[in-house]
């Protein structure tokens, strides 16, 4: 049912406030500082011996698995390798014997995502799955898990699915991380943060009427750039894919220091970049890379925090979204971008529900 939406993407965007909530919803152990979950079938002891972690996923998922990797290492500090699943069940990576897989995957059904997780199981090693879908055969053959709560995507782009699995990959790390070095008063810091996300995300849908704007301006261009940093750095690889998926527009995300190192030659005065700019450690450096494309001539939209004085003369657009901590900025930096491709891919005529020669679910290698 689309009740007051035109289509399924844009609907999954706007349910975004309420997929986060549901993906909380009992996940919180308040008396421990911690968070807790019902189906990972592990004793506490065997989780506090993972030495390792290997996170496994495709597209979307993908990325979201790029974000767990830095919440994972900075909140529990246990190593965590992001593999293409499509490339971990062909290699044979040296895992220790308590190294622990998670198979991120929203439909449950991704053909080389379920491989990875067969091939993690036969070596013996504990595989989860990090799965919307419930019942589908990824979550059934995992040892145990996480499920997204996110409710039906039926939009071919992953939106609200993106945004609960790096929900859920954060209420791991913080459960992971308490079990090791983190204090309570600082578990408790982040579940105070993290119980905030659903209204965050409802304010930065508020921008939706600005980006539809911006669209208009940019949506006959043949190229785009997307650069970030940090947590932002997936953001950026989300956003081009979205776009090129949806509106068959040629786009690529790097981190933006990297520009420099070839990219930077795509600049052009038609060519936009969409830079993720938010408040925090990296905003200087990104400010920088800003400027050198501007003074290349390429045109720039930024995702920036409200109250952001600077941005607003630097950039040629701007997108306002909440200030929030950093290792929280990929759920509400990522919403503009979902935003922006869904626009832009509407004005030139796309059915963004159905993009070509893709599927909900790649069920083929
Ligand atoms: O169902 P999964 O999460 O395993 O799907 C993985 C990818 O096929 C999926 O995320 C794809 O990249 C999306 N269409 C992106 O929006």
């Amino acid at each position: 049912d689309l009740g007051n939406f035109d289509t399924y993407m844009l609907k999954e965007i706007f349910e975004q406030p309420q997929s986060l909530e549901n993906c909380l919803r009992g996940r919180i152990d308040d008396d421990a500082a911690s968070a807790k979950f019902g189906g990972l079938n592990v004793d506490v002891q065997d989780l506090r011996h993972v030495d390792r972690i290997v996170l496994t996923a495709c597209g979307t998922s993908w990325h979201a698995a790029l974000v767990g990797e830095y919440l994972i290492e900075e909140f529990a500090r246990i190593p965590v390798e992001v593999e293409y699943a499509s490339e971990f069940r062909y290699r044979n990576p040296p895992m220790t014997d308590r190294t622990m897989t998670f198979a991120i995957t929203q439909s449950g059904e991704t053909a080389d995502t379920l491989a990875a997780l067969r091939e993690s199981r036969r070596k013996g090693h504990a595989t989860m799955a990090i799965c919307n879908v419930v019942g589908s055969t990824i979550a059934r053959e995992a040892d145990g898990g996480i499920y997204l709560h996110a409710g039906p995507e039926i939009g071919v782009a992953s939106t609200k699915a993106f945004t609960s699995q790096v929900t859920s990959l954060m209420l791991l790390a913080l459960y992971l991380g308490r079990m090791r070095h983190l204090s309570f008063p600082a578990g408790q810091r982040l579940i105070k943060q993290m119980r905030q996300l659903p209204q965050l995300v409802e304010k930065t849908l508020a921008c939706n009427e600005a980006v539809a704007k911006i669209a208009t301006k940019y949506f006959d261009r043949n190229n785009f750039l997307y650069l970030g940093r940090l947590y932002n750095f997936p953001v950026a690889l989300e956003g081009a894919l979205k776009l090129k998926e949806i509106s068959y527009i040629h786009a690529e995300g790097y981190p933006a220091a990297e520009m420099k190192h070839g990219p930077i030659a795509l600049v052009d005065e038609v060519t936009p970049s969409v830079f993720v700019v938010p408040h925090g450690t990296m905003y200087p450096k990104v400010m920088s890379n800003l400027e050198e494309v501007k003074a290349r001539k390429g045109p720039v939209i930024a995702i920036a925090c409200e109250g952001d004085k600077e941005i607003s003369a630097a950039a040629d657009d701007v997108i306002f979204v909440p200030d929030v901590e950093e290792y929280l900025q990929p759920i509400v930096t990522s919403i503009p971008l979902q935003l922006l491709a869904y626009h832009v891919a509407i004005l030139r005529g796309c059915n963004v529900d159905r993009p070509r020669n893709l599927a909900k679910s790649v069920t083929v290698e």
